[in-house]
């Protein structure tokens, strides 16, 4: 599979949640950037007319996109739609005839998981395989076991090369930026490693609840919503070695090293909680164990990172919504000077969203006769957002064939290997108000404080 661009753009689940959210913003996007000029072929199970899918994409993109009207009719001369029924592989053949003379298209599955097996065998009977890549959403699989499961059915139809899972956390300009800003600053790699650093801090924190998906997140909760995914792929991403060459598959190959050296949790490495009022929401059993708070504690067992704890914090209803990740620095051994006490210890702090920020925390003399220091925070760089939507980014480079920012099959299995043995056991779940930090009992996984961004 080279990296020649898809000459088509197929996405099921085209009258779905996912679509209107996130799609067809993105493909405006694309199209108002020229990313876009093929046919983009919408499949559901309605009996929709296209004519039905161009409002349905004007409407989403008046909510969810920014007004431009030339690109989005651009984008609905661009649409098609085929209806299909997924259980009747027969009706696949419509989309066959849609697809006319295609070479290598495009599927994107924004459909619920249980559903990607019988898509693609469908595909595969109705011959729609034929040089075609695929993108998949995010849960892949529910753990280890299923994970595994769905990279073997995959992997009977496709190669790894023409896979595409999307963690959309690996199109954020900011995480990105993780990457990059460390190997293109040497200083970096003197004092990146357990010598120099005392404790990584990342925290992802959410002020709203579970904004009337009760019925999704009670499937998986914080730990298999954001924490196998999007935290570790952020773990992966600040830790990872500089990759020995420039193709995808050299940087795809440093973070998934990352992922198989990190220790696979025991109960008392985390802390679950729930919000009080989750119980109440829709779809949420009246009995539910489910967290939507946690705190997890992880090793890395490399030479370089050996005894660092990675200390990860993520949930619903606390008092912001903002993830930030704090580097500490050990402290200095002995004061400045007449000094009684060391300085305070370096930090970087990289602010991941909603505004983008790299600084680095030190201490400079205050002005006068004394000899005393004040902490000051250098700041490195400072945007307020994404300067590209992670979808816009991820389906462009999905179109190219550019698998650099996609999660690898191997990958995910790591991180399902991580968490799974918490997955396994019973553990507690403390109750935590909305607005608050989460449960006391969260403060006792740490050494020291934890560190609470400021929205
Ligand atoms: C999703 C989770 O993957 O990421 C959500 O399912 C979560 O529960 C979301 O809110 C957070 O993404 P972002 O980009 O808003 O930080």
């Amino acid at each position: 599979m080279g990296t020649s661009q898809s000459d088509a753009l197929v996405f099921f689940g085209a009258t779905g949640d996912l679509a209107f959210k996130k799609i067809f913003p993105a493909l405006q996007a694309m199209v108002k950037r020229s990313h876009l000029d093929v046919p983009i072929i919408g499949v559901g199970r309605s009996a929709w007319t296209v004519d039905q899918l161009r409002a349905r994409a004007r409407e989403s993109l008046e909510q969810h996109g920014e007004a431009d009207p030339i690109a989005c009719e651009t984008l609905c001369r661009l649409l098609h739609y085929v209806r299909v029924d997924y259980a009747d592989s027969s009706t696949f053949q419509a989309l066959r005839k849609e697809l006319g003379g295609v070479e290598q298209p495009l599927y994107y599955l924004a459909i619920p998981p249980s559903l990607f097996t019988t898509v693609i065998e469908g595909l595969a009977k109705s011959g729609c395989l034929d040089g075609a890549r695929v993108i998949l959403e995010k849960p892949f699989g529910r753990n280890l076991a299923s994970a595994q499961e769905l990279n073997r059915t995959l992997h009977s139809y496709f190669t790894e090369q023409a896979i595409f899972r999307i963690d959309h956390y690996l199109g954020k300009e900011s995480v990105q930026n993780l990457m990059y800003f460390r190997f293109a600053n040497p200083f970096f790699e003197t004092g990146w490693n357990r010598h120099s650093i005392q404790r990584v801090q990342i925290t992802m924190a959410e002020e709203f609840g579970v904004a009337g998906r009760g019925r999704f997140y009670e499937e998986v909760g914080a730990i298999r919503d954001v924490v196998q995914s999007h935290l570790l792929m952020v773990i992966a991403c600040l830790v990872m070695e500089q990759p020995s060459g420039r193709d995808y598959e050299s940087i795809r190959e440093e973070r998934v090293k990352v992922l198989k050296m990190i220790r696979p949790l025991i109960p008392s490495d985390v802390v679950r909680g729930q919000f009080r009022g989750y119980r109440r929401e829709g779809g949420v059993a009246p009995e539910s164990q489910v967290e939507t708070f946690a705190a997890l504690r992880f090793y890395i067992d490399s030479e370089r990172w050996a005894g660092v704890p990675f200390y990860v914090r993520t949930g619903k209803c606390l008092p912001v919504t903002v993830t930030e990740v704090l580097v500490e620095f050990k402290r200095p051994g002995c004061p400045v000077l007449d000094e009684i006490e060391p300085p305070l210890p370096n930090y970087f702090r990289f602010r991941l969203s909603p505004d983008v920020t790299i600084a680095v925390g030190a201490t400079t003399k205050v002005p006068g006769q004394a000899m005393v220091g004040k902490r000051i925070e250098l700041v490195a760089q400072q945007c307020s957002g994404e300067e590209m939507d992670p979808y816009e980014r991820l389906l462009g480079d999905a179109m190219n064939g550019d698998a650099t920012l996609f999660a690898r099959g191997d990958g995910v299995e790591a991180a399902w290997w991580v968490v799974q043995p918490i997955l396994d056991t019973p553990m507690s779940l403390h109750e935590y108000e909305a607005n608050t930090w989460g449960p006391g009992e969260a403060d006792r996984l740490i050494e020291g404080d934890w560190h609470n961004p400021s929205g």
